[in-house]
């Protein structure tokens, strides 16, 4: 039994009785009598445990006694048949060694109290539940099925700049990287003087790969990006981080028609890999946290959004309003839509994911393509039940002249911006691209009603632990 090859729980799970084999993992429960003992083994690769049952004849009662939830156990033994229960097999122990005590009194997972809350307070240790363990898997499942996905269709992935001069969103929640000394900050003429600091120049952590991702677009022509994205936004909601992760498609020669068509695809085809792939561990979440999760899985795929002007979205909301609906921010033409209003319209009224398009230029970044009208830009959100705004969009101002007076009009520093307007000097084309927020999607995927939840190490206001 010497050369045994250790073996993963998802594997032994699916194995038939009779074989020799060596496993090794958590202890999450032990129950048992006098004679024997059950324990269930977690090694993580699955929401399952494998079974392990111990004749505690042939052990120490000393090491019986150390088995304690969350101790960790290397065991060797004989896969058999498992009487009753839900599993295929069990293994009988013949070796156990405890790799790791796990003192009952001190370890936070022992609590009773399991809930969400509770376990962000012990956010060291909550990736050891079952509950972090399947988030954890289909977090790695949905990033391999983004690049899979792009990969199919001759995407290129760039890898664009995390410190970065500029600010593609023009929103300015930006979070500053420097070297200079914040005790003794360099000024001149009453500012900061960055000629000292490690770049020469201000710089920050990147809000969006976007204006990088356009120089990629125009040379390769499709390319993607995943990263990571900071925003110092201070909203403290269940859909906000100020670090989270974008996936940022951008396409030459793409109608916002065009880019539509992609956003629908693309998240379409994610909840179908998670369907085909994650099982078990969706099953796991839709009946521990939210039992319509398959459902509403399942719903979004066989149909085709709905796709509407923010002009239409507006009479719509305006006519809940009139029929009694309550909301709890203003609705008018001009106004940035609320979670409760992209909800409403969702949810309540087209029942099925929405993509809204022509935005006011006035609540758009100042890159979106302008409408005729003088008052829309080329703009688009698809939103989600249950989360709102899962993808931004928009088809791109191509036409140099236009671009250059919309900046203008915002009063935005050219300063940091020649690169990018370069690209409509030079053989600049039509293109398009969006943003989907990954732990958005995740939110989506795993039923999970607050961001917090869907990320191992959340990044909020007042709070970056690790
Ligand atoms: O709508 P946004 O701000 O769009 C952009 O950044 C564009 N540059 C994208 C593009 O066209 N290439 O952000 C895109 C998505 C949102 O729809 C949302 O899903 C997510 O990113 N997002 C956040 N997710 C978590 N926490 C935050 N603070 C987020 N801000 C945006
Ligand atoms: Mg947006």
């Amino acid at each position: 039994m010497e050369q045994l090859k250790r073996l993963k729980v998802k594997d032994l799970l699916k194995m038939n009785a009779g074989e020799d084999i060596l496993a090794k993992g958590w202890v999450r429960t032990k129950r048992g009598n006098k004679q024997v003992k059950f324990i269930a083994l977690n090694d993580g690769s699955t929401v399952n445990s494998i079974q392990v049952v111990m004749d505690t004849e042939k052990f120490e009662d000393e090491l019986i006694k150390k088995i304690t939830t969350g101790a960790s156990l290397s065991i060797k033994g004989k896969l058999v048949e498992s009487i009753g229960g839900g599993q295929k097999v069990e293994i009988q122990a013949e070796e156990v060694e405890l790799l790791g005590e796990c003192d009952p009194m001190r370890f936070p997972l022992q609590k009773k109290d399991t809930s969400l809350e509770y376990l962000r307070t012990v956010a060291h240790m909550r990736l050891r539940t079952n509950t972090f363990g399947a988030i954890l898997r289909l977090r790695h499942s949905m990033a391999f099925a983004i690049h899979k996905f792009f990969n199919e269709r001759s995407f290129v992935y760039l890898h664009t700049p995390i410190i970065t001069e500029s600010d593609a969103e023009g929103a300015g929640d930006m979070f500053q990287v420097t070297t200079l000394d914040l005790n003794d900050i360099p000024k001149r003429k009453g500012k900061v003087d960055h000629s000292g600091d490690f770049f020469g120049k201000k710089t920050n952590l990147t809000v969006s790969g976007q204006l990088e991702g356009e120089l990629g677009a125009t040379a390769v022509g499709e390319i993607y990006t995943f990263g990571p994205t900071f925003r110092a936004e201070n909203s403290n909601t269940p859909r906000h981080l100020a670090e989270f992760w974008m996936i940022e498609p951008e396409m030459a020669f793409y109608d916002v028609n065009d880019t539509m068509d992609v956003a629908e695809d693309f998240v379409k085809y994610l909840v179908q890999y998670a369907l085909d792939n994650c099982q078990e561990d969706l099953q796991f979440l839709n009946d521990k946290y939210d039992n319509s999760l398959l459902e509403r899985l399942n719903s979004v795929l066989g149909i085709k959004f709905e796709r509407l002007t923010y002009t239409r979205g507006i009479e719509i909301l305006e006519e809940a309003i009139k029929n009694g609906h309550k909301f709890e921010y203003p609705v008018y033409w001009g106004a940035d839509l609320q979670s409760e209003h992209e909800r409403y319209l969702v949810e309540t009224h087209f029942q099925k994911p929405v993509i809204l398009t022509d935005y006011p230029k006035e609540i758009k970044a100042f890159y979106m393509k302008q409408n005729d009208d003088g008052k829309t830009v080329r703009g688009l959100d698809v939103l989600f039940p249950k989360i709102g705004e899962i993808i931004g969009g928009s088809e791109r101002e191509a036409s140099l002249e236009k671009l250059e007076s919309r900046i203008k009009e915002l009063e935005m520093s050219r300063k940091n911006l020649e690169w990018y307007i370069d690209t409509r000097r030079f053989g600049t084309v039509p293109h398009s691209g969006f943003g989907l927020g990954f732990e958005r999607l995740l939110l989506f995927v795993t039923g999970m009603s607050n961001i917090r939840d869907v990320i191992p190490f959340p990044r909020t206001p007042k709070n970056a632990e690790f």
